[in-house]
């Protein structure tokens, strides 16, 4: 049985003090500015995890304005997200750079939240799983079984993301079980039954329970609705 987990992408935004109970059912990692990770350390004490939203794919050196894995461990984070639209669309990160960092996350025991995603000009033309598994295969280059079963996939398609516009539960069930079948093609039947795939893109207190209820969607990745005590209630749709 894979465990729920629900995990609040704060992007560049900070929080409304909230109430934050933990749930024995659901995982939770806040994926916070890097300036915040030091200041929410005594999250961990309270049963949350802590994640970062970006990092350099390289131990040290020139890379002005980056921030390594091993920072990001020290400042009490063991979660990193990667492949987010927003890095792909705004910062230009492509298959490739996604992949060398996905492979320096897990050497550096940081879990990624590996994300994938159609945007809806792909959706319109009835190319989605050809986007999402050329993300899927490039991003799991070279990466062996044992670690590809550590990696948390995020389904998030691109026309859903801030737009309010949430995929129904049945399409976006109908991307995370082709994901599922992709990893059990290029690993196995274990592997994908093992990793956790989520839903993300406009995730509410409304429609969270009927997504976090279908078979193959494991949880969610919040982003606005992260963001203040919304969140609790998201959080409860993924429980028992
Ligand atoms: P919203 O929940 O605000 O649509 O953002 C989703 C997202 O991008 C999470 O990473």
């Amino acid at each position: 049985m894979r465990k729920k987990l629900v995990a609040g992408n704060w992007k560049m935004n900070l929080a409304n003090l909230f109430e934050l109970s933990p749930n024995e059912d659901v995982d939770v990692i806040l994926f916070v500015p890097f300036t915040h990770i030091g200041v929410n350390r005594h999250l961990k004490e309270g049963g949350f995890n802590l994640g970062a939203q970006n990092f350099y794919p390289a131990e040290s050196g020139a890379f002005t304005g980056e921030i390594s894995a091993s920072m990001i461990k020290d400042a009490g984070a063991s979660y990193v997200l990667i492949g987010h639209s927003e890095r792909r669309a705004i910062f230009g990160e492509t298959n490739e750079f996604i992949n060398e960092k996905v492979k320096f996350a897990l050497k550096e025991d940081l879990i990624p939240i590996f994300c994938v995603g159609e945007t809806l000009e792909e959706r319109e033309k009835n190319i989605t799983f050809e986007v999402i598994s050329e993300q899927i295969k490039i991003g799991f280059k070279e990466v062996s079984e044992e670690d590809a079963k550590k990696v948390i996939i995020a389904y998030e398609p691109v026309w859903a993301i801030g737009t309010g516009k949430t995929a129904t539960s049945e399409q976006a069930e109908e991307v995370c079980l082709q994901l599922r079948k992709l990893i059990s093609e290029l690993y196995s039947k274990e592997a994908s039954e093992t990793v956790r795939i989520l839903y993300g893109g406009s995730v509410n207190m409304k429609n969270a329970k009927e997504l976090f209820s279908m078979p193959n969607i494991d949880g969610g990745l919040v982003g606005g609705a992260s963001l203040t005590a919304e969140f609790s209630e998201v959080i409860k749709g993924a429980a028992k």
